[in-house]
């Protein structure tokens, strides 16, 4: 029996190994990849990184603490999967009261889950953000201890980058892909009151929190879906902003480029599509670091999206005025800060073009006149 007071301690003690990790052990693998690489340092590759540190006893350390403590996070003795597990009698009546009531929620349990996402317990997460009725309020919480941050709260990330898109545009129309339990989209449905704001994802378990927290707040203006984001349903030209947090990089290549173009199909000409999501990788040691953490975390796709010329892929899809910039996740933290283990936060902004609709019609219109020919 867990009872709340040993899982909060238990997720307590991982936190402060996670800082400790984090700070103190990446700094320290940091200094003796950087003592050994010299003056080669600039010029070398994840290989050559990978050559110096990989067979070292501190890094096994590290990638072990780094696997271990999230699988204890989630399936240990404390972890979060059983404490939920041991209380759904008491967690889940509400929810399914929400369910019932919410004008704010739309599910359709019946809706296809692709293999990609059902094959992997993604985050080490047991079954996934999806496959049990308690699995919203386990990732929910997980996320709470997932990254310590240096002296502020994750939070705070999200609002940020609602603030930052609200420096470029005052969007009226929102789209927020792979909305989760609705960290993301709150700041956006409380920062901009008078803009419609739809929140689409794949987990029933996850969109009944988000559809509880907006309720919680008396908001109007947000509309939870279970869709998909390669293929929303939503008519060309719905939206002037499409957004998401952390969704692209769980993704694989193939559908990657469908949501791309399902964006672009779904703005209107002019609107603008802003994601947060992890690829921007100054250095070789960063990379390795990144492609080790994709793997012992259970995220496979981490390392495609890093590696995919994202330019190029909007720019097939009709976006131009492309941006990609690193993104501070706390306040006060640099995002050239080195010295301790972060990952690669990064905002993707692009413009569909004004005339992207035209062309696609034209281009529609020479093929079916060579097809008829
Ligand atoms: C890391 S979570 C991020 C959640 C939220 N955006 C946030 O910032 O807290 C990624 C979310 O994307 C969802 N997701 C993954 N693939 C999806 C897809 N093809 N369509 C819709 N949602 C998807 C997952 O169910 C998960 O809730």
């Amino acid at each position: 029996m867990i009872t709340p007071r040993s899982l909060e301690a238990g997720q307590r003690f991982l936190l402060a190994a996670k800082k400790w990790w984090t700070a103190d052990l990446y700094e320290h693998l940091r200094k003796q990849y950087l003592a050994q690489a010299g003056a080669k340092a600039d010029r070398h590759n994840v290989a050559d990184v990978a050559a110096i540190l990989e067979d070292t006893t501190e890094y096994r350390y590290f990638a072990w603490l780094e696997r271990h403590l999230q699988r204890m996070k989630y399936s240990g003795a404390y972890g979060l999967a059983r404490y939920y597990d041991q209380a759904r009698d008491s967690v889940l009546p509400p929810l399914a009261e929400v369910e019932r009531k919410s004008a704010l929620l739309d599910l359709q349990p019946d809706l296809p889950l692709p293999r990609y996402y059902t094959g992997v317990d993604i985050h080490q997460h047991p079954g996934g953000v999806w496959s049990d009725d308690v699995a919203g309020l386990v990732y929910e919480h997980g996320a709470r201890t997932t990254t310590p941050m240096l002296g502020t709260s994750h939070a705070d990330l999200h609002t940020r980058f609602t603030e930052l898109v609200g420096k470029r545009m005052t969007p009226k129309k929102i789209l927020d892909l792979g909305c989760g339990f609705g960290k993301s989209t709150q700041p956006f449905y409380a920062a901009f009151p008078e803009a419609q704001v739809e929140g689409i994802d794949l987990s029933g378990p996850c969109l009944r929190l988000a559809a509880r927290a907006a309720e919680s707040v008396g908001a109007k203006n947000i509309r939870f879906r279970q869709r998909d984001a390669v293929n929303t349903g939503y008519s060309p030209g719905s939206f002037d902003l499409v957004t998401s947090t952390m969704l692209l990089h769980e993704t694989p290549p193939a559908p990657l480029e469908t949501i791309i173009e399902e964006a672009a199909r779904v703005l209107e000409p002019g609107g603008r599509m802003i994601h947060l999501d992890f690829h921007h990788l100054p250095d070789a040691f960063r990379r390795f670091m990144f492609y080790g953490h994709g793997r012992r975390n259970n995220e496979p796709y981490m390392q495609p999206l890093a590696e995919v010329d994202l330019h190029k892929v909007l720019k097939r899809h009709g976006f131009e005025d492309v941006t990609i910039e690193p993104f501070s996740e706390a306040e006060g933290l640099g995002v050239h800060r080195e010295d301790v283990w972060r990952l690669p936060w990064t905002v993707i902004s692009a413009r569909k073009s004004s005339r992207a609709d035209s062309r696609t019609k034209r281009t529609k219109r020479a093929k079916s006149r060579s097809a008829r020919s």
